[in-house]
């Protein structure tokens, strides 16, 4: 009697846990900028606009979201002279997925900051978005590896802090894997995996959103891991066969 209702607990568990899974895929993240739950937004702006069928962001944020120093987060991009055309596209494309994705859940945490109270973590990227980011920004200058933390705020938008100084890309960022995963605190997990695995987040798409399938993937595992960790095999097998 206890075994078969402590099995049922951990059915009722499983099951539990699949539903909220349901939700992950389609949800926004409680930061800054975004509302509160996906919606088709039709006039997002220029790079943002990949978004348009399903959107955390407004449009207001995705045409802020293509200014220097935009009300968004007062970010001076250009703390080292200004940046290059080609490194702050991707910097607004960064900026348009972590705004408007739906499609983040698996990776959200709760943020220990006071300007957002969740983030995201160790989103794996697609190796092309992160190495191309890495080639157009690498003849640029920064003076940060992080940049979340340790700026000097005190005129409203960030500055290099003393006993910093501005260097080539390169000597901040040896590779692109520092970039992408340092930059804003493991944010972004560098992978080998490329846009046709269909198990990496793509920062730049057209048509249909990709991630959706993505995040379906890195969500049933979660579940199947769950299932297979409780000993419900036959679950776990069901999973598999279902996904
Ligand atoms: C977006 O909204 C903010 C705050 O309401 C406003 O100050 C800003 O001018 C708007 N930006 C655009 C591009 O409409
Ligand atoms: C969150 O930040 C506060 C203040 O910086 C700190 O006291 C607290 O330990 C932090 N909590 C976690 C879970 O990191």
């Amino acid at each position: 009697m206890d075994i078969l209702f402590s099995r049922l607990l951990v059915l009722l568990i499983s099951l539990l846990s699949c539903v909220s899974s349901v939700d992950k895929l389609n949800m926004c993240m409680d930061g800054k900028h975004q509302i509160s739950e996906p919606r088709p937004e039709g006039q997002l702006y220029q790079q943002c606009s990949p978004w348009k069928e399903s959107a955390c962001c407004t449009a207001n944020t995705t045409e802020e979201a293509h200014q220097d120093n935009s009300y968004l987060y007062n970010f001076n991009w250009n703390h080292c002279g200004m940046m290059s055309e080609k490194c702050k596209k991707h910097f607004i494309q960064d900026t348009c997925f972590y705004e408007c994705s739906p499609h983040l859940g698996p990776w959200i945490q709760p943020a220990n900051e006071s300007w957002r109270k969740e983030r995201i973590l160790d989103v794996p990227l697609c190796q092309e978005d992160c190495e191309s980011w890495y080639e157009d920004c690498k003849n640029d200058y920064t003076c940060k590896e992080n940049w979340h933390k340790g700026w000097d705020w005190s005129t409203g938008k960030n500055h290099c802090p003393k006993g910093s100084h501005c260097s080539r890309w390169t000597e901040i960022f040896p590779s692109a894997q520092d970039m992408c995963e340092k930059i804003w605190s493991n944010s972004y997990k560098y992978t080998t995996l490329t846009k046709d695995s269909g198990r990496c987040m793509q920062m730049w798409f057209v048509g249909p959103n990709p991630n959706k399938k993505v995040a379906e993937y890195y969500l049933n595992g979660d579940a199947e891991t769950v299932a297979i960790a409780t000993g419900l095999h036959v679950f776990a097998l069901l999973m598999m066969l279902l996904h």
